[in-house]
């Protein structure tokens, strides 16, 4: 056997702590397998007191996540405080000056400052890895910086936040509206304390972020991700998307197009009977299309205890190892700026509104969207509601600023009594 290698993990709560019971109940099996030891020899969190379910008798105690960061007797920092900026970011720093890889589950952090840390770790020859940091136990980060190396990805998607997903499906199986369903994903424990990191897409935006660098070969770039929240999703359109064989997900999609590189983070239609579509509670699921693997799915918890420490543990077993990947596809001096698109890729549309209930809207409405370019799929009218008839319509593709300058022509015509929710349908198998 090779000589030990020694972990320090900063931040002790569910993640942390699932780790370290990792290490300590399957350390036989995960030190064969490595044919090396794993010592976990120093821990930091906030409080010592605290149950955590393993013992810390034989492991030493820093008050100070910076001062286990330089400890000599560690040679992986595991990073598992979370926050995009200090401390988590200055002990990353800290314990890359010092010789340490490290492994972190902190998507924010990485969306916002992980091209300058990836700098950093690989111009002293060390790894910052993050497996866990997308789509909790999911090899997401793993199946496209290894497995799918030999590949040019034509499009990445997903449904990378648990708690969205919750909601959407609850809201579905149980005919509840989004403020109920919210506040039992609350009780749960599913949301995170800034709710808004959820359910306004910014947590799934982060990941988005972090796989578009991998798979495109660019600097990570987060703040072009175009995101929308679920906030407004109402149990009347989950239930005319069913009816049309759609389900709304927090889909996340990115690709490279003609204009430059698109990633959005939105509500959108999915066929129901795709692998996406059928994805339920707070389940994650990872698409990649590679140009010659083809379609790759991958799903699986997105959060919880043992499937985001499962993804912890793979990092460290790689370093234990010696396999060593360039941390965003290709070593970071080679990565790109990335060019943002100004317009996402034509896509078809779910429109619903309601109309005045008179002779002729329905053509005044019909000819606006014709006069733009746009070819209606399909249109539903429900039942009337007094003076008002709701009105549901499938565009063919189009663009969605067309979409957007045609309705506010058809408003123009007085023909329109709510404003209309438009969502995208995602093209998917
Ligand atoms: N809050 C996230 C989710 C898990 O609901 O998926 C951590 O990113």
């Amino acid at each position: 056997m090779q000589d030990s290698i020694r972990v320090g993990i900063a931040g002790l709560g569910t993640v942390g702590s699932g780790v370290a019971k990792i290490l300590l109940s399957n350390a036989h099996l995960i030190n064969s397998r490595c044919n090396r030891k794993i010592e976990l020899t120093a821990v930091s969190s906030r409080s010592k007191s605290k149950q955590r379910g393993f013992p810390l008798k034989k492991i030493h105690w820093e008050e100070n996540l910076i001062n286990l960061a330089r400890r000599d007797d560690i040679d992986i920092f595991v990073e598992l405080i979370g926050g995009e900026g200090n401390p988590a970011k200055e002990a990353i720093e800290v314990a890359l000056n010092h010789g340490k890889h490290v492994v972190t589950a902190n998507k924010a952090l990485l969306a916002k400052h992980g091209h300058q840390l990836a700098k950093l770790a690989e111009s002293k020859g060390l790894s910052l890895k993050f497996e866990a940091a997308v789509a909790g136990g999911i090899p997401a980060i793993k199946t496209l910086n290894e497995s799918l190396a030999g590949n040019k990805i034509n499009r990445l998607m997903g449904v990378m936040n648990g708690t969205c997903n919750y909601i959407l499906t609850r809201m579905e199986n149980a005919n509840l509206s989004y403020e109920k369903v919210f506040k039992q994903a609350k009780d749960l424990g599913y949301v995170e304390a800034d709710p808004t990191l959820d359910v306004g897409g910014i947590d799934a935006g982060h990941k988005l972020a972090i796989l578009s660098s991998i798979a495109f070969g660019t600097e990570i770039d987060f703040d072009s991700v175009y995101l929308q929240g679920i906030e407004s999703i109402t149990i009347q359109d989950i239930y005319q998307a069913k009816e049309l064989g759609y389900r709304i997900k927090l889909l996340g999609v990115s690709q490279k197009t003609d204009n430059g590189l698109e990633q959005r983070m939105q509500p959108c239609l999915v066929p129901a009977n795709s692998a996406i579509g059928q994805l339920e509670n707070a389940m994650n699921m990872v698409i990649y299309e590679g140009d010659n693997s083809g379609p790759i799915t991958l799903s699986g918890a997105g959060a919880g205890e043992g499937p985001t420490a499962s993804s912890v543990l793979s990092d460290i077993i790689d370093l234990a190892r010696d396999n060593k990947v360039p941390t965003f596809g290709k070593p970071v001096t080679e990565l790109v700026k990335a060019i943002p698109t100004s317009r996402p890729a034509p896509g078809a549309y779910y429109v619903r509104t309601k109309l005045k209930d008179s002779p002729g809207v329905l053509a005044k409405m019909a000819t606006a969207l014709g006069d733009h370019g746009i070819s209606i799929d399909r249109m539903r009218q429900t039942q009337h509601e007094d003076v008002a008839a709701p009105v549901v319509i499938v565009t063919h593709k189009t663009l969605p600023e067309t979409l957007s300058n045609a309705l506010t022509a058809v408003a123009k015509t007085g023909v329109i009594l709510e404003d209309p929710v438009v969502i995208r349908i995602e093209d998917i198998q």
